[in-house]
């Protein structure tokens, strides 16, 4: 379009009537501007990417900071208040869009209080609504009164029954992806920035926590003030309400948990402080002041979310034995690839989630050591695998590329292992390409150049080739563009070896073909990691060798979640009945859907246990977030 007004310019210049073409010309150009999708030119921010899950008008009216004063009611499950949103736009925006779901809005004024107009869109069942705010030229700030609906999909509300503690009710928010319009009327979209700061009001005896500036100690009239002084995504929004306790483990670190929970946790996740060392010392300064982690109840239905200065994490990887703080090295590494480079849209999604994965392993590795991480590489491997050929399997191709298409698609279900693994092995490859020191150097670079910004796949692209691969040859040797989008795993995939999995191999494969009984595999030296290999390597079982191996090994009853999820997949496989009871248990008491979901998967499969999986599926639900439920729901049903 400007190419044509300039063309068109040129050419009236020749006509007599010049100056009369050029001023209508003037106004036709003006309009253009007005029409434009790009409205951003003249605004103080950048422009953003086309979002397909928010209506947000992000590139005409922005919001930048946040003042969310909210009062949260165990009794009716709802928080009620407002929300304050400091606004920039470009001078012609007439209209603020924000995306909610299921919020009731109550009123909504501008600036100094003047009452706004404002309109609803309708309910879109992936997207929630529009909230539509009429502006005034002068408006800079937006504030909407509203309360949650008991069903926000965002929160989940604990009676005193569902803790540890059976004495306090308890609540939680889990944001990402596309959840915090459930709670807070927001632009939901990643690309978009801000810093806010909350007021808080609950029960005097009830701790409350957000993705902020926290309390370690109950306020004795139960107002808590909360500060996020660096920019942040609204997926990174998260309030925590319960009966918790905090400790210390280092420096800045600590954890704050249920009373009876705190001890072991500490012991459990002994290693962080030394893992946000390691991770300084890799790729920068950890720019959020402090790391702590709070532990859920066992409903959370994520491991981990990297909510900043906080992350929140299952139960389940206190395991009494430390052999699940990996999780906590990927919510850390978080701080760096998320929290301090974004992903734009969900599209980019495996720039937060592959890189975490990478950064992780670079966690682990000093930590732990390289044969430890080896165990962790090759069991990602093994699920990358699974998950492509599942993929492929049912026809979705294009959902094993890294930078994915979600239009039209909930983020919830979009978003798998292939952005995490099929991302780490990528980075991997660039790795092995350029060596690890001027991989490093770069990754560094990275994240302090792009800090608070949003970051997309294409400029990804040319940030790695500008910085890093400049050498012609070597960047025909990463083949960034098959990586990101093309199907399945390309063949420069580096090679994952590790000595001690093989020793399980060469275990696994006597016992498939029935070589070997289970009690006389020598086991010296197995962890966790050991297990799940040679669980996930087991074929051919029958209920006969089922027992066996149940008998040798006690897997039934094993308190380490991630091996006992593996066992019951196979359990459920062969009908292996005793344990059963065991499977149910661990189905009602965990709402971690990764768990979940494969075992509902494998029950729904033949009739007599889909009818079981039901049944337990109603005990249960009740105990369900409803990122589990819907998905769980949508398996049985
Ligand atoms: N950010 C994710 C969790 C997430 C992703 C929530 C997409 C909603 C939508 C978090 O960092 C994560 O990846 N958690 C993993 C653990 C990790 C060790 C792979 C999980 O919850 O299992
Ligand atoms: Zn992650």
């Amino acid at each position: 379009m400007e190419t044509f007004t300039v063309l068109a310019l040129f050419l009236v210049r020749k006509h007599p009537m010049h100056k009369l073409c050029i001023l209508l010309l003037a106004l036709v150009f003006i309009g253009e501007g007005c029409n434009s999708n790009d409205q951003s030119a003249n605004a103080s921010f950048g422009k953003l990417s086309k979002d397909a899950h928010s209506f947000a008008n992000f590139n005409e009216a922005r919001t930048t900071h946040l003042n969310l004063d909210l009062t949260v009611d165990f009794a009716q499950k709802v928080l009620q208040g407002k929300a304050t949103w400091d606004i920039e736009k470009t001078a012609k925006a007439k209209k603020l869009i924000l995306d909610i779901g299921d919020l009731s809005i109550h009123e909504i004024t501008l600036d100094s209080g003047i009452t706004a107009q404002y309109t609803l869109g309708s309910a879109d069942s992936i997207k929630g609504k529009a909230l539509t705010i009429s502006l005034k030229p002068t408006t800079t700030r937006v504030t909407i009164h509203y309360s949650t609906s008991p069903q926000a999909k965002a929160l989940q509300w604990l009676a005193p029954e569902q803790t540890l503690g059976k004495v306090h009710p308890f609540l939680f928010s889990q944001s990402q992806a596309i959840l915090a319009r459930t709670w807070v009327p927001c632009q939901d979209a990643p690309g978009v920035k801000f810093t806010y700061e909350a007021t808080v009001k609950t029960d005097s005896n009830l701790l409350a926590l957000m993705s902020a500036e926290n309390d370690t100690a109950l306020s004795p009239n139960g107002i808590y003030h909360f500060k996020m002084d660096q920019p942040i995504s609204s997926y990174l929004l998260a309030l925590t309400v319960g009966d918790l306790k905090f400790a210390s483990t280092g420096r800045n670190s600590g954890i704050y948990a249920e009373p009876a929970m705190l001890d072991r946790a500490v012991w459990e996740l002994a290693s962080m402080q030394s893992m946000i060392d390691s991770a300084e010392a890799l790729y920068g300064p950890y720019a959020w002041g402090r790391y702590d982690v709070v532990i859920l109840p066992p409903s959370f239905p994520f491991g981990g979310m990297e909510n900043p200065r906080l992350t929140f994490a299952t139960p389940t990887i206190i395991a009494g034995d430390r052999s699940l703080v990996a999780l906590i090295a990927h919510e850390l590494a978080h701080s760096w690839s998320g929290n301090l480079v974004t992903n734009e849209t969900w599209n980019d999604f495996w720039l937060n989630e592959g890189f975490t994965v990478y950064f992780e392993q670079r966690i682990m590795e000093k930590i732990f050591g390289t044969s430890y991480v080896q165990m962790l590489t090759k069991l990602g491997m093994g699920d990358l695998e699974q998950t492509i050929e599942s993929l492929l399997s049912e026809g979705k191709e294009n959902d094993t590329h890294l930078f994915l298409n979600l239009d039209n698609q909930d983020p919830d279900d979009g978003l798998t292992d292939v952005a995490y693994e099929k991302g780490r092995f990528f980075l991997q490859t660039i790795e092995s390409v350029v060596g690890r020191p001027r991989f490093d150097t770069f990754l560094k670079k990275y994240f302090t150049e792009n800090k608070f910004k949003p970051m997309n796949t294409e400029r990804f692209i040319a940030y790695l080739n500008e910085n890093l691969l400049t050498d012609v040859q070597e960047r025909a040797d990463v083949k960034a563009t098959e990586w990101i989008y093309g199907p399945g795993i390309p063949d420069n995939a580096p090679e994952v070896n590790s000595a001690e999995l093989d020793r399980v191999e060469l275990a696994i494969a006597k016992f498939n073909n029935n070589r070997i009984k289970a009690k006389d595999i020598g086991i010296t030296g197995y962890t966790t990691h050991h297990w799940l290999y040679f669980l996930r390597g087991l074929k051919n079982l029958n209920v006969t060798k089922m027992a066996e191996l149940d008998a040798a090994f006690n897997f039934t009853a094993s308190g380490n979640s991630e091996i006992a999820c593996d066992w019951f997949k196979h359990c459920i496989d062969v009908s292996y009945k005793p344990a059963y009871p065991a499977i149910e248990t661990f189905l009602i008491r965990v709402g971690r859907r990764k768990f979940l979901t494969p075992l509902y998967e494998r029950l729904a499969k033949n009739k007599e246990d889909k009818l079981w999986a039901q049944k337990v599926f109603e005990k249960a639900k009740p105990g369900y977030h409803s990122v589990s439920y819907n998905t769980i729901n949508n398996i049985v049903y």
